[in-house]
């Protein structure tokens, strides 16, 4: 697994395993998680609106690997930052994943108007010890702007929406100015868009022997992107870290750079209510 140094000086493993909607039940949670870490994964991304902090943390326990080489990922939601409960809310993560520390601690989502509140409540949590890396997820350049303008502490990452149909290269040169490690979630799209069938990545991948969903994840980690794939499925887990034995050359990279199509699978951070 590949490490990226965070604004903080601390190492953040890539890619991750992305968990929202990842399983029906704790149960099959459990075992998604604990097989990742099995194989290899270092970096669990979590967030208490997935509702799954729970068997998360439980997997994290009972596995072989020592706490400080897992990296574990919680967000704070948009509804306790609109009835004024951050502290609340993260005590309840903590709890519930009972892990002893947080790794990187997110906001989810900015909520209009409290974006600087919010952020000084983060640092206060940061301050005190309980995580080691606080950051946001999906915040736009002008929402960035707000908060940096305020901040005592430059966040440490932004996970946003990104795959080939959503390269968000404006977002990403801001944030690589500003020193902010860029996350991806829904990497290959979810299945709400027919992205692993593209067919200038389906030729790279088949020069190269490997699958689309690979190529695009070494895509990712080319671009200092860290990439959030989720998979229940064992051996897709596999192949989705299996991507550090192959290398794209700088015009593949910018070839898939040039299919973006501005294309959201999931709500744009405008439109977001809580
Ligand atoms: P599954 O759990 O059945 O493997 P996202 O882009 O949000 O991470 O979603 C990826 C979706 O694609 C998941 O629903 C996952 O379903 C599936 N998936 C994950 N890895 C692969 C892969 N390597 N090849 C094909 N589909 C994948």
């Amino acid at each position: 697994m590949k490490t990226i140094q965070l604004n903080n000086g601390i190492e953040i493993p890539s890619p991750g395993l992305g968990t929202y909607r990842l399983g029906r039940n704790d149960e099959e949670v459990y075992r998604a998680v604990r097989h990742a870490i099995e194989i290899g994964y270092r970096h669990i991304d979590s967030a208490a609106f997935y509702d799954n902090e729970k068997p998360v943390g439980r997997a994290i326990r009972e596995s072989k690997v020592p706490r400080e080489d897992l990296f574990v990922t919680t967000k704070l939601w948009g509804s306790d930052i609109v009835g004024k409960r951050i502290e609340k809310a993260f005590e309840e993560s903590m709890h519930r994943l009972d892990v002893g520390y947080i790794d990187l601690f997110l906001v989810h989502w900015p909520v209009n108007g409290m974006i600087v509140t919010t952020w000084r409540e983060m640092e206060r949590i940061y301050h005190s010890g309980r995580v080691k890396a606080i950051g946001v997820s999906n915040h736009l350049i002008h929402h960035l702007d707000m908060l940096l303008k305020e901040a005592e502490i430059i966040p440490a990452v932004n996970q946003v929406e990104l795959h080939p149909y959503l390269v968000m290269q404006e977002l990403q040169h801001y944030c690589q100015e500003k020193g902010i490690v860029i996350e991806s979630w829904s990497p290959l799209g979810s299945s709400k868009i027919p992205l692993l069938a593209d067919a200038v990545i389906g030729k790279i991948a088949m020069q190269k022997g490997k699958s689309t969903a690979q190529v695009i994840l070494r895509w990712n980690l080319q671009k200092q992107l860290i990439p959030l794939p989720k998979s229940t499925d064992w051996q897709r887990q596999l192949e989705n870290i299996a991507i550090f034995d192959f290398s794209l050359t700088s015009d593949e990279v910018a070839g898939i750079d040039r299919l973006d199509r501005h294309q959201r699978t999931g709500v744009h951070p405008d439109e977001i209510t809580f």
